[in-house]
This record gives C-alpha cells, sequence and structure tokens, in this order.
C-alpha cells in the first residue's frame, strides 16, 4: 500500500516519490516488488475491468467525474486502477490532491471528522504549477472501505455531500454489503471480476519477457490455478519461484508447487484411497505422514473440494455430505481448530460418506 498520506496544503510543493515504472526503475537501492513494479500506470493498462475503464475514460476526458465505489476480491485491479486515473487526471500534482486512507490507518469517526473534512475542504485550482489545466478537485480514496466502523461510515454522508464542489470520494472493499446503504446509493459502484486466466497468463507472460525469465505456458498455468483469478497472488508467486531458482534457471511444476504452497495431487489421491480402506489407523499414520510434510490442512480442504466436485467416484447425496464436512472443518479451522484434528475428522466424514448409498 502506497504510504504517501499527504492532508496538508495544495499546490506544487509535492514529494518526489522514487517511481516504480518498468521504465523508471531507481538507480540504487532495492529491486520493487513486481507488483509494485507492474502496477498499470494508466487505466488502459488495467487488464479485464472494461466496464470501469470505459467509464473513467469518459470521465477524465471532460465528463463529470463520480464518487466511486469498486468491489470485488483481492488482487483484481481495484486500487490500481483508482490511483493510475488519479495519475492521469493531476500529473504531478498528484500526491497533493489526493488523500489515501486505508485499514492501517485510524479511521474512526474522529478522523472522518477531522482529516477527511479538513482535506475536502481544501480548494483545488483548475491549473497545475506548469500551466496545463486540471480538474478542480481532490480524490479522497477509502480504500478497505469495508473495515470502517457503522459510525465513521454515517460521518461520511454529510460530508460527501457538502463537499461535492470540490472533493470526489472513492471508496473500494472487497465486501459491498459491509457498506451502508446511505454510501453505496450516492456512488457509481464497479465490480472487480476475477480476472480470466488467459488475462492472467498474458500478464504473466509479459512479466517473464521483461525480467527475462523461463518459464513455459504449462507452468504459468500452474500458477495461475493457485491464484484463483488474483493476479496479485499470481504474480507473487512468480517472484518466489524466481527468488528461490534464480532467473537463469527453468521453472518446473514442482518450483511453482513449493512456492504456492499447493499439495501435489499423489497427496490427495492417496487420502481418498485411505477413506476406501475403512480402517482408522491407517488414517492416523496417513494424518501423521501429511502434517510432517508441512502441508496446511485447509489447503487440501481447498483442493479436495474442486477435486470432489468434479470427481465422477461419488454420488451427488456423498458430494452434498462431503461438501457440508469441507465446510465445516475450513469454519473450524479459522476459529482456530487444532490441524490435526480436522484432518482426521474429515478423513472420519469422507469414509463416512463412502457407506452412504
Ligand atoms: N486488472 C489488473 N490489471 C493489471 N494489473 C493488475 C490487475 N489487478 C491486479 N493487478 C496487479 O496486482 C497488483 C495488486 O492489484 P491491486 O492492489 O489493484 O488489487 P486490489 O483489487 O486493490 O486488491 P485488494 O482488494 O487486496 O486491495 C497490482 O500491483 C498489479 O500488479
Ligand atoms: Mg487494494
Amino acid at each position: 500500500m502506497h504510504a504517501f498520506l499527504k492532508t496538508g496544503k495544495l499546490g506544487p510543493s509535492e514529494v518526489k516519490k522514487p517511481s516504480t515504472s518498468k521504465t523508471k526503475q531507481p538507480k540504487s537501492g532495492p529491486a520493487p516488488p513486481w507488483v509494485e513494479k507492474y502496477r498499470p500506470r494508466t487505466v488502459e493498462d488495467v487488464v479485464e475491468q472494461g466496464e470501469v475503464v470505459e467509464v473513467l475514460r469518459q470521465s477524465m476526458s471532460g465528463g463529470d467525474f463520480p464518487n466511486l465505489l469498486f468491489y470485488g476480491p483481492p488482487g483484481t485491479g481495484k486500487t490500481s486502477t483508482i490511483l493510475a486515473a488519479a495519475r492521469q487526471l493531476f500529473g504531478n500534482m498528484y500526491q497533493s490532491r489526493i488523500l489515501e486512507l486505508n485499514a492501517s490507518d485510524e479511521r474512526g469517526i474522529q478522523v472522518i471528522r477531522d482529516k477527511v473534512k479538513s482535506f475536502a475542504q481544501l480548494t483545488a485550482s483548475n491549473t497545475r504549477p506548469d500551466g496545463k489545466p486540471c480538474p478542480p478537485f481532490k480524490i479522497i480514496i477509502l480504500d478497505e472501505a469495508d473495515s470502517m466502523t457503522h459510525a465513521a461510515q454515517s460521518a461520511l454522508r454529510r460530508t460527501m455531500e457538502r463537499e461535492s464542489h470540490s472533493t470526489r470520494f472513492c471508496l473500494i472493499c472487497n465486501y459491498v454489503s459491509r457498506i451502508i446503504e446511505p454510501l453505496t446509493s450516492r456512488c457509481t459502484k464497479f465490480r472487480f471480476k476475477p480476472l480470466g486466466q488467459e488475462k492472467i497468463i498474458e500478464r504473466l507472460e509479459l512479466i517473464c519477457k521483461e525480467e527475462e525469465l523461463k518459464a513455459d505456458k504449462y507452468i504459468l498455468t500452474k500458477l495461475v490455478d493457485a491464484s484463483g483469478g488474483d493476479l496479485r497472488k499470481a504474480i507473487t508467486s512468480l517472484q518466489s519461484v524466481t527468488r528461490v531458482k534464480g532467473k537463469n534457471v527453468e521453472i518446473t511444476a514442482d518450483d511453482v508447487l513449493e512456492v504456492t504452497g499447493m499439495i501435489p495431487d499423489q497427496w490427495l489421491t492417496k487420502l481418498l484411497e485411505v477413506c476406501q480402506l475403512n480402517d482408522f489407523s491407517k488414517v492416523e499414520d496417513f494424518t501423521d505422514e501429511f502434517l510432517l510434510e508441512g502441508y496446511a490442512t485447509s489447503q487440501i480442504i481447498e483442493q479436495l473440494s474442486e477435486r470432489i466436485i468434479f470427481s465422477d467416484d461419488f454420488t451427488d447425496k456423498q458430494k452434498a455430505y462431503i461438501g457440508d464436512k469441507l465446510g465445516e472443518c475450513a469454519y473450524r479451522l479459522l476459529e482456530g481448530g487444532s490441524e490435526y484434528i480436522q484432518l482426521i475428522h474429515l478423513c472420519c466424514s469422507i469414509m463416512q460418506a463412502n457407506q452412504l448409498p
């Protein structure tokens, strides 16, 4: 997350931040993570989210700029899109024209009253110091808005209306249902969809080319499978593999499994086979062996659910029973349940399901 929160005066006195663009890398210091290095610089660079890109493009070319609400799963480009739009709109006035607050900042009602209000009340001129035109408003980005308290969200309602002549708001969240209705109705809503496999592969291929990596399409597909439509996760995994292997060595499927924490298919097959034996001591042995390898139970739950749904070896009734148990185990793990006990429980449930018609 960017740490360029500024609440100060408007004007030309911006602090220069090292650029993360591909073309303008800092000459010294550690290399930026690839998610930052390849963060879209313009809204046109944003992959897949056609609708929002189109609206933003129109708004930037003279149309009215609405209050925005972006929602959708992680790593789909919400933060990148608004940052790119702001950069295009304000050019070198960028840092003084946006106020970005995210969940790591204190965002209770007091902050909304003080920081947001005082930033919103600053006037913004319609020219840049170099004489170029610049839209006469500021943007307040409230990232991860779903973690704001209801009181703070309510406090935002009046501010949003009163400052509409000089300020636009962009609320970003994963779960739109956690934003109060009076706020959602003041914004134009955009749903960010998980990125398609092809699009993620294209992006990874571009990074491989720029970074001169050796990875074939099959390997990239493996990375995409592990990412679930989250481009950030896919890029981070690619960089992790490269850190482990070095740039000049061909990346293999095993390397991908290693960094993504995915469990090799043979373990899933073995688990299902052990459950067929209907012998508790075998289940216990399997569980010990599995956990000794350092694999996570939550991961096997995720992979098993996919495998079982598409499997022809189970009847619908069995699938429904196992699905229910998978959900139960996932929930208990989230609540701090023991990996060992949940895995045993899961295996026993599959054994029971095997007895069903
Ligand atoms: N649609 C996209 N087009 C291009 N790059 C993307 C896209 N989505 C994600 N990325 C890449 O993933 C990284 C993370 O994206 P971003 O921070 O915008 O995700 P987000 O939707 O805000 O996620 P979160 O909900 O976790 O905050 C970016 O730096 C960029 O490299
Ligand atoms: Mg974000």
